[in-house]
């Protein structure tokens, strides 16, 4: 007889394991594990997923690599005594918690940039003297050592790293010198210090060559290039990114689609974002913030069908900690011309809001790879800012689209 899903044993591999989307969504899952937390937040458990199988949160288990010493409870800490988490639910994990830190690596910090190469506190390789094949095979080693010694049936792996720089290879000039299919640009894994590669690309060619789902949580490249997507196609694999959705620009992309059915015309969009966490501090280097603002400012041209000022800013404010405060202004004008002014705060906890949908994440993306699917994940836009896969950042035309895949699945 078949084993059903929901009874094998599924692993999260958590990149960027210590930081704090990291830890809320390890204690979240240790929490609905035990029964003691709240099913709200989670989109994979609403009616229309009850249909297809999900893997169950009882057989799932965490593990991760990171380029801090193992800190996750120390993380999960500080997040209680900001009231992130509820300092009464992490006393009732912290055993299960010090379990998940013990599945805690050192990960690579390959051309990630100064910013996030100074917060490692691990041995990290020298990246002007390793290929970056040596790298893969130290990630799949881990992978591999994680599934055997917790006897998983499947592994996902999602990137939770902080923010890298773009890519030079981004830019269109570099984007014409970079290899588009898999073969072309595999031989350069064994050129030291090649530049083709960033941290985030590494971990994903990792998953895709041992046939592991990849999700990029972060606006890193991660698997978005070309080349990685043709790996994916050819290990018969899936993949889902980029940027999780978690606040300000969710309320872009459900706000944007009123003003375009109500024929009023957005003249300019501007959203000033203020936090202070560890993200905070990443961002608040012009090359790492660089990277975010370009996934953040992309999303109303293609819902309104036009183009209006926009400007978006992030700035570190440590006193914040992980309370993040959106102020957006939206300048619109109406029937005869008329001017109007729509404004609103936004004042969420950054790692609540992102952590269910990681956990989200890790079972569409593991039910989509046992469907068989392959390539980019284009159905599950409407968790991200920058989704792969689609043009479509309109909130409901995305979600119509995630209960349509879900619907075909079941
Ligand atoms: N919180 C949200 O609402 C939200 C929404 C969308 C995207 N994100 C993205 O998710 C990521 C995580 O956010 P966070 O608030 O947990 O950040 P964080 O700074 O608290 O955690 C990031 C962790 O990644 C580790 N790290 C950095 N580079 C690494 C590497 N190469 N390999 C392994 N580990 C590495 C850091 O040491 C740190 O522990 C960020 O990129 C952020 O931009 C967050």
């Amino acid at each position: 007889m078949p084993v059903s899903v929901a009874s094998e044993k599924l692993g999260i591999w958590m990149v960027g394991a210590c930081g704090n989307v990291a830890a809320t969504a390890a204690a979240g899952l240790v929490a609905l594990q035990k029964g003691i937390a709240p099913l709200t937040g989670l989109v994979s458990e609403l009616p229309p997923f009850a249909g297809i199988e999900l893997a169950n949160w009882q057989g799932m288990v965490v593990g991760g690599h990171d380029i801090r010493k193992p800190c996750l409870l120390q993380t999960a800490d500080r997040l209680a005594s900001e009231r992130v988490i509820p300092a009464e639910l992490l006393t009732a994990c912290r055993e299960e918690l010090v379990a998940i830190e013990a599945n805690i690596r050192p990960g690579v910090a390959y051309r990630c940039g100064q910013q996030i190469r100074q917060l490692a506190d691990v041995q990290v390789a020298d990246e002007a003297a390793v290929a970056p094949r040596q790298l893969v095979s130290q990630i799949q080693d881990d992978l591999l050592s994680f599934r055997k010694q917790h006897g998983l049936d499947r592994i996902v792996v999602v990137n939770l790293a902080s923010t890298e720089p773009t890519l030079p290879a981004d830019s269109a000039e570099a984007a014409q010198l970079t290899p588009t299919t898999w073969p072309e640009l595999e031989p350069h894994l064994d050129t030291v210090g090649s530049a083709q590669f960033v941290a985030s690309s590494l971990y994903a060619i990792a998953a895709f060559e041992l046939e592991m789902p990849f999700v990029n949580f972060t606006p890193s490249v991660g698997a978005s290039s070309e080349a990685l997507e043709n790996l994916s196609q050819r290990k018969n694999i899936c993949h889902a990114g980029r940027d999780g959705k978690t606040g300000e620009t969710l309320l872009k992309t459900v706000l944007a689609p009123m003003f375009a059915h109500r024929n009023l015309e957005v003249m300019s969009w501007v959203g000033h974002n203020i936090f202070g966490n560890l993200d905070g501090r990443v961002l608040d280097h012009p090359d790492n913030r660089a990277t975010k603002v370009a996934t953040k400012d992309k999303v109303l041209g293609s819902t309104l069908g036009y183009d209006p000022q926009t400007l978006v800013s992030i700035e570190y404010i440590k006193s914040l900690g992980d309370w993040k405060t959106a102020w957006d202004h939206v300048h619109f004008s109406g029937f005869l011309g008329t001017s109007m002014t729509l404004q609103f705060t936004w004042q969420g906890s950054d790692s609540a809001l992102a952590a269910p949908l990681v956990l989200d994440l890790a079972r569409l993306t593991d039910r989509a790879a046992g469907a068989g699917e392959i390539g980019t994940l284009a159905p599950l836009a409407c968790f991200f800012k920058s989704p792969q896969g689609s043009s479509q950042h309109d909130f409901f035309e995305q979600h119509r689209a995630l209960l349509e895949w879900v619907s075909e699945l079941s």
